[in-house]
């Protein structure tokens, strides 16, 4: 795989394990099952319970898939510990006992500010893949943003999700593709288009496991988004190899004119870590910017997205709505993001190890734990609304 292949990972990685035969699948789950014994792992009250689910009931592949980063995964370390690192500092008796976690996002009111990243291959995590997310964030009254490598169509997704959806676009090299595409999305209810531009995952645990789509899902996959030459009558070389040329890699700051000139639905730019990238963003009229480093799953070394959320927002200056992503594990991870001027936050990993372990079931009760875990914090820092949370309940 190329650091630029996109968006699925492993194009020169003609086969996937088979989860029958994988012999340390099985004694991994083995150990995770004894594991579960002892913590009582069937009911799993917060996130890194839903982690050790997802690797004692996933196939080892698909669960590295999810859990790793690049390289030596110092950036994706760093995301989780810079979250750690960031002390809350409660004001006492604010005579707050409960708080409304509601908020808005790009004028859409929604139940909180946790937000579903977009993320690919999830028929592969569970059958039902993103139709059982979006199900869940509809549920939730939260944003489910598809990734355009979901494993579904775009109109396969907007049936199953009731709730409000965004769509993250990765680039069909084919302009005509690529505009049918985003016509699509637009007549399917996506309220806003996602466009990622840190792209290209570089990460040695897929590359050691092989890890792939199989070639059923990857015909579906290029299809869906447009692709129609491409069949199940091509061997998997020649889908490989379509795909590996399928994408455009080497996006530049035009592109958003001209999908400026395509539709009128508003735009957000994930992937932003510096000040300048982000005042460009601001001066092509970009309604929003997703502060990240794609999980820590691309170039290793960079920083943690919440480390740079200050600088972003500074930049900015209401001129847009701002996001971040990544290391969000605890409801205090959301409150700390908001302190520093986060409109919402994504999470990734966390449901897909959800998807993984429970299906849709999961899902709900990851988002559903989140929520608790954010709502305990918000009392607990005497905020009865989301208005309310600021820095200064951050120790500087
Ligand atoms: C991702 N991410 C991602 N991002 C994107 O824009 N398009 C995509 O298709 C994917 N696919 C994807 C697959 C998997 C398995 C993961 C874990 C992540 C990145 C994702 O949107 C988000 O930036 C990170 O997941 C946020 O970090 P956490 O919450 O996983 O720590």
């Amino acid at each position: 795989m190329g650091a630029g292949t996109l968006p699925l990972l492993g194009a020169d990685a003609a086969d996937t394990d088979d989860p029958a035969t994988d012999e340390s699948a099985k004694s991994d789950k083995k150990a995770t099952a004894s594991a579960e014994t002892k913590t009582n792992m069937s009911e799993p009250v917060n996130v890194a319970d839903f982690q050790r689910l997802a690797e004692s009931r996933m196939q080892h592949a698909t669960y590295n898939y999810i859990t790793t980063g690049s390289a030596d995964e110092i950036t994706l370390r760093d995301n989780v510990e810079a979250f750690r690192r960031m002390k809350v500092f409660p004001p006492l008796l604010k005579g707050v006992s409960k708080a409304d976690l509601s908020t808005t996002v790009l004028n859409r009111r929604i139940d909180m500010p946790i937000l579903l990243a977009p993320v690919a291959a999830q028929r592969m995590f569970h059958p039902e893949g993103a139709l059982a997310t979006a199900r869940a964030a509809a549920a939730a009254k939260t944003v489910f943003a598809v990734s355009s490598s979901v494993g579904h169509s775009v109109e396969e997704v907007a049936r199953a999700a009731t709730g409000p959806k965004w769509f993250q676009i990765y680039v069909p090299k084919d302009r005509a593709v690529a505009r049918q595409l985003v016509e699509r999305v637009d007549q399917a209810g996506y309220e806003a288009i996602i466009v990622t531009v840190d792209l290209g995952e570089w990460k040695d645990a897929d590359r050691r496991d092989r890890f792939a789509l199989p070639k059923e899902m990857l015909v579906k996959h290029l299809r869906d988004v447009g692709y129609t030459q491409v069949t199940n009558e091509m061997s998997n070389e020649e889908v490989q190899a379509f795909n590996a040329q399928a994408w455009e890699i080497s996006l530049s700051w035009d592109f958003f004119d001209w999908l400026r000139s395509i539709t009128k639905t508003p735009l957000l730019i994930k992937g932003v870590l510096r000040k300048d990238d982000a005042e460009k963003a601001v001066s092509l009229g970009i309604d929003g910017i997703v502060v990240s480093n794609h999980g820590g799953r691309r170039l290793d070394g960079m920083p943690a997205s919440i480390e740079m959320l200050p600088d972003i927002v500074e930049a900015v200056k209401g001129r847009a709505e701002v996001y971040m992503d990544g290391g969000i594990r605890r409801g205090t991870d959301v409150l700390k993001a908001l302190a520093l001027g986060a409109r919402g936050v994504l999470v990734g990993r966390p449901y897909a190890w959800a998807l993984g372990a429970d299906g849709e079931a999961g899902v709900r009760k990851v988002l559903a734990l989140l929520r608790e875990e954010f709502e305990n914090a918000m009392v607990s820092t005497g905020c009865s609304k989301i208005a309310d949370i600021n820095r200064s309940l951050l120790m500087s």
